[in-house]
Parts: structure tokens; sequence; C-alpha cells
């Protein structure tokens, strides 16, 4: 049987999707089947001139995109606000939300508002987009929410809700990591649970790449200044991963297949989850702790000054 790939995509001529890190990695490529498929796609980036690099060369290999590059700095809550700001100005309904970018195993860094780097631009800053644009999400026949999570939400031992930016106990860029993507998970599921029980029409599901070769291994050794670690990175990325285009498969399935239900996490369907083609996934068990999930809630609606679906 022939494998699923984004040309099987349904068109999406009359919807417009959101792309947070669209002009890098997986990112670039969720834009690209979309905008494919005939959405108009918002490419969220943080760098202007990177953003118009991946806008330029989107429009050279689609000249029938519908393309729109707009700022978005997830580690600025200022910026988060701006860019929900004009899109609201500028449109009554979003369909598709890609909660995408992120940051992996930087040396310690804060955000603008003093966040931890990783959590403050993987969960923090998409919990304060999300809540920002979801009347715009629910104005949509079919609202979709995705958030890019990884394999590595088993790489820590959990949450540490009373110092979630890492405050008062020694920092570890690992465990950092494997802590912002458990939280997106955490995240997806408990936003689910409140869209439904509010009687909200948006849905929200959770997809990950398995290991896909990208910038997300370079930049942390690149901030470090470690050439020895960059080595290593790439010669991983070289043996083991997978191309970022196929990496990109789940969470390009997951923002746009019929069959998606509110509270999926899709991945890829080879060994250990690593490689391969969409599939509907699990995570592991504390990922799906309703306790810790509403917490995890309460604590980022006032880290971020965001509150919604109370
Ligand atoms: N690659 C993998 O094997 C893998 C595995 C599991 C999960 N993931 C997840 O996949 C997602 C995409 O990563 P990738 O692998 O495609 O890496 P990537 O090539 O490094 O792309 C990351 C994107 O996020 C953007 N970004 C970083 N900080 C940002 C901020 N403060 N505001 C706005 N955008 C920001 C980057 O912008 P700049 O280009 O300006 O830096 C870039 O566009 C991440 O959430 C990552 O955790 C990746």
């Amino acid at each position: 049987m022939a494998h699923w790939s984004p040309q099987d995509l349904p068109r999406l001529d009359n919807r417009c999707a959101i792309v947070t890190g669209a002009n890098s990695g997986l990112g670039y490529y969720t834009a690209r089947a979309l905008a494919a498929a005939g959405a108009e796609v918002i490419l969220a980036c943080r760098n202007a001139e990177r953003g118009e690099a991946a806008r330029a060369k989107l429009a050279a290999e689609l000249p029938q995109a519908r393309l729109q590059l707009q700022t978005l700095d997830l580690a600025d809550l200022d910026s988060v606000a701006a860019f929900a700001q004009s899109i609201a100005a500028e449109r009554e309904a979003i369909d598709i939300l890609c909660n995408n970018a992120g940051v992996m195993a930087l040396p310690l860094r804060r955000t603008a508002q003093g966040f931890e780097m990783q959590i403050g631009t993987n969960h923090l800053g998409h919990f304060a987009l999300t809540g920002r644009l979801l009347p715009l999400l629910n104005a949509a026949p079919a609202g979709r929410i995705v958030n890019t999570a990884s394999l590595a939400h088993r790489m820590t031992r959990g949450m540490d809700l009373d110092d979630l930016n890492w405050k008062h106990k020694r920092y570890a860029r690992w465990d950092a990591y494997g802590k912002s993507k458990l939280a997106n998970l955490l995240f997806t599921f408990e936003l689910e649970r409140r869209l439904r029980s509010h009687g909200q029409t948006a849905i929200a599901v959770a997809a990950h790449p398995g290991y896909a070769a990208t910038h997300l291994q370079a930049a942390g050794p690149e901030m470090s200044g470690s050439r020895l670690s960059l080595l290593a990175m790439n010669a991983a990325n070289a043996i083991f991963a997978q191309s970022a285009e196929q990496g990109a498969e789940p969470q390009i399935y997951a923002a746009a297949m019929p069959e998606v239900r509110g509270g999926d996490y899709w991945g890829p369907d080879g060994l250990r989850e690593l490689r391969g083609h969409p599939r509907r996934v699990r995570g592991r068990r504390a990922a799906y702790d309703t306790d810790v999930s509403a917490r995890l809630w309460d604590v980022s609606e006032s880290l971020t000054g965001v509150a919604y679906l109370g």
C-alpha cells in the first residue's frame, strides 16, 4: 500500500493557516504543504530576513501560493500580543494554528519577560498565542490547533510547577527541553478538554516528527560555542535522522486530514517512532495527568497574563 504523503491532503482553498517558525525545518515544509493544498499561509517568523528568504523560496517553488510573512517572537509576550492583534485586525477567522517553533537544549537564556528560554518559547509563548487567537479559531468552521511535541517529553522526570523558570535549581539544558515538550502535550490535552467543556468548535491535537535533521540540533552548540557538540550533532543527523520534509508529515497530517480528532497525538510509524509516516501514537502516562495539566494551565495563565477557557 502506498504511504500517505502531503499530496494526499484535501484541498484547503478557503482556509487560512498560521505556522510559527515557518522559515526553517519542519515549519517550512508544513507551510509548503498547506500552501500547496491551497491554504493561505501566514509565516510567523521572529527574524524578518530569514522569514523573507523562506517566503521567497516558497513563492518560487509554488507560484500559486498565498503567503504572508509576519513577525512573531515567542520569547517576547509583547510581540505575541502585537502579532495576534494585527491578525485580528485583518481577518475574522483562522482555520489552522501550527504551534511549531521551538528551541532545544540551549545554554541558560531568558525571554523578554524573564522566563527560561525553552519553556518560554516552546510552551508559554504558544500558550499566550493560542489564547489570543482562540476567538478567531472558534470563528472558523472547524478550527484546529496543532502543537509540535517531541519524543524528548520522555526524557524528564516530570514538570516542576513551582519552578517552571529554573530560578531555584541548577539549570540542566536537556531536562529543560524535555519539560518544555512534556508541557506541549499537557497543554494540548488540557486545551482539548476545556474546548469541549466550553462547547467550542476548535480542536487541539499534538504531533511529533521522530528525529529529523533540521537547524534545531545546531542552535544550542552554536550558542555555547561548542564546536565539538556541533560536529557530533551534525554526524548524528547525517547517520540517524530522517529529512525535515518527512519529519513534518505527522504535523501536516494532524493539521488538515479529516479523520483527525481532538486530543489526538500523531507521530511516525517506524521503529520507536523515530522515523516514518504518520500514525496515531501515545505519549507517556505523565502527559495525560489531568491534575498536573490543570495546574500547568493556572501557572501559564498567571505567568503570561493571558487567561482563557477558565
Ligand atoms: N528536528 C527534530 O528532530 C525534532 C524532534 C522533535 C521535536 N521537534 C520540534 O519541532 C519543532 C520545529 O523544530 P525544527 O526541528 O524544525 O527546528 P529548526 O529548523 O531550528 O526550526 C525552529 C523554528 O523555530 C523558530 N523559533 C525559535 N525561537 C523562536 C522564537 N522565539 N519566536 C519565533 N520563532 C522561533 C526558529 O526561528 P529562527 O530560524 O529565527 O531561529 C525556526 O524557524 C520544534 O518545536 C521542535 O521542538 C523537532
